[in-house]
């Protein structure tokens, strides 16, 4: 019988997140050969293994029928059948369900359909640069990485810009549910059992109750948005329920706001410590789409998903048993010395391929948003190097407290 490598502390603690990517821990889980076991008591499963390399990532999300998004939960612990039900957007979904549901709004998502939303991007950014530019700094956070993505996804959603802010709230509140701090159950109204919403979070109620209402208003006007269109969607010639919809619109709003918000706060960390890579890209626009792919790399937004194995497989030479949880660490991933030349290195024309897997190994599940998460950012990058902005950071930034996000919280700059 093989030997099972444990890791060698606990990767599911979010403290280990508290200052970033803990490189030194995850190099050292990419050097044992095969898959690692990180045990957790009184889980079910009795732990979780945990896959660190490139190659194995993307082998793990390209077989959708042997890692399952739908047995267990994508995310570290298991979750009771039916708080998975009542939380199920496609992301926690296998096909064919997973791909009747994508079906319905991929097109809005292909490259060339976001660049339709370039105009308004552009406004947003210039606006945020504006706002921090007349105040000679300010969070960073606050004033540009939060209110751009947020602003893009709203208007593709069809949210009022009054709401925006409400939204920026529950999207925080919702990732405050992977932190180890206690939540209070009854916030935003919220008398739902906290194991039965996603994150475990009240603010999933939050935004359930505003989906409720959004969704009658595009009933009875719909408009030219993505919520107008998921209301006459039908799937076997039946609509889709209140509870979907809001699940769908949950989805959309956290997945196309927190992961970009933190790209774009990581972003201002690196236009400072790589200052001499980011002159190389105002001397060469042709380096802005592999500046932008590097800004991902680097930031890895969502440190890591889940799969459980549906059978008894081999990976990476380790045996995993049918109903083990393979946690895939993205942010180990994009770090992989066999793949990357010299990962540590902050490189705006690094090569791809190979890609990285910020977005996801490939597959099915492969982010929806990629293309707009790129835009978004490559037109911030360019606008920022354009205006000749200079930033220095003040005190120390804070990071989220979370092992599933690597998101900044607050990140005071000043602006010459
Ligand atoms: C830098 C920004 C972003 C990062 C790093 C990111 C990362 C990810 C990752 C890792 C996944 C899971 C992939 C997998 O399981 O194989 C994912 C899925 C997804 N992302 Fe993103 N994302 C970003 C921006 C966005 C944006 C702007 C949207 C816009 C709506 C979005 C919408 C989604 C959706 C809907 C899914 C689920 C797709 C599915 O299950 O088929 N993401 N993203």
């Amino acid at each position: 019988m093989s030997t099972r490598h444990t890791t060698p502390v606990d990767l599911a603690d979010p403290s280990l997140y508290s200052r970033g990517i803990p490189q030194a821990v995850f190099e050292e889980v990419r050097a044992v050969p095969g898959l690692s076991w990180n045990p957790i008591a009184g889980d079910v499963a009795g732990g979780f293994w945990a896959v660190s390399r490139h190659r194995d990532v993307v082998e793990v999300s390209r077989d959708t029928t042997t890692y399952s998004s739908e047995v267990g939960h994508i995310q570290l612990y298991d979750i009771d059948a039916d708080a998975l039900d009542a939380r199920a957007s496609m992301i926690d979904m296998d096909p064919p369900m997973h791909t009747r549901l994508r079906r319905i709004v991929s097109s809005a998502f292909t490259p060339r359909h976001v660049q339709g939303y370039r105009p308004a991007i552009e406004q947003r950014v210039n606006r945020a640069l504006d706002n921090i530019v007349r105040e000679g700094g300010g969070d960073w956070v606050k004033l540009v990485a939060a209110p751009i993505p947020i602003g893009v996804i709203c208007d593709m959603m069809g949210v009022p810009e009054t709401d925006h802010d409400y939204m920026i709230e529950l999207s925080d509140h919702l990732v405050a549910g992977t932190s180890s701090e206690p939540l209070d159950p009854g916030a935003y109204g919220n008398t739902t059992a906290l194991r039965l919403l996603p994150f475990n979070s009240p603010a999933a109620h939050g935004i359930n109750e505003y989906a409720k209402s959004l969704n009658a208003t595009k009933r009875a006007n719909p408009a030219d948005d993505l919520m107008s269109k998921l209301v006459r969607a039908e799937i076997d010639g039946e609509t889709l329920t209140d509870a979907e919809l809001a699940n769908f619109f949950r989805l959309m709003i956290f997945a196309g706001n927190e992961t970009t918000r933190s790209a774009m706060s990581h972003l201002a960390l690196q236009l400072v410590e790589f200052a001499s890579e980011f002159d190389r890209v105002r001397q060469d626009s042709n380096l802005l789409d592999s500046a932008t792919e590097e800004v991902i790399r680097y930031s890895s937004p969502i440190l890591y998903f889940r799969r459980t194995a549906t059978c008894d497989v081999e990976l990476a030479g380790t045996q995993v048993l049918k109903g083990e949880k393979l946690v895939m660490w993205y942010c180990a991933a994009d770090f992989d010395e066999t793949v990357f030349d010299d990962p540590q290195r902050f490189d705006v024309a690094r090569p791809t391929p190979p890609p990285n897997v910020a977005f996801g190994g490939g597959g099915a599940h492969f982010c929806l948003g990629a293309s707009l998460a790129r835009l978004e950012i490559s037109i911030l990058i360019e606008e920022i190097l354009r205006r000749r902005i200079q930033l220095d950071i003040i005190g120390e930034p804070t990071f989220v407290d979370s092992n599933f996000v690597n998101g900044i919280e607050h990140l005071h700059v000043a602006v010459k």
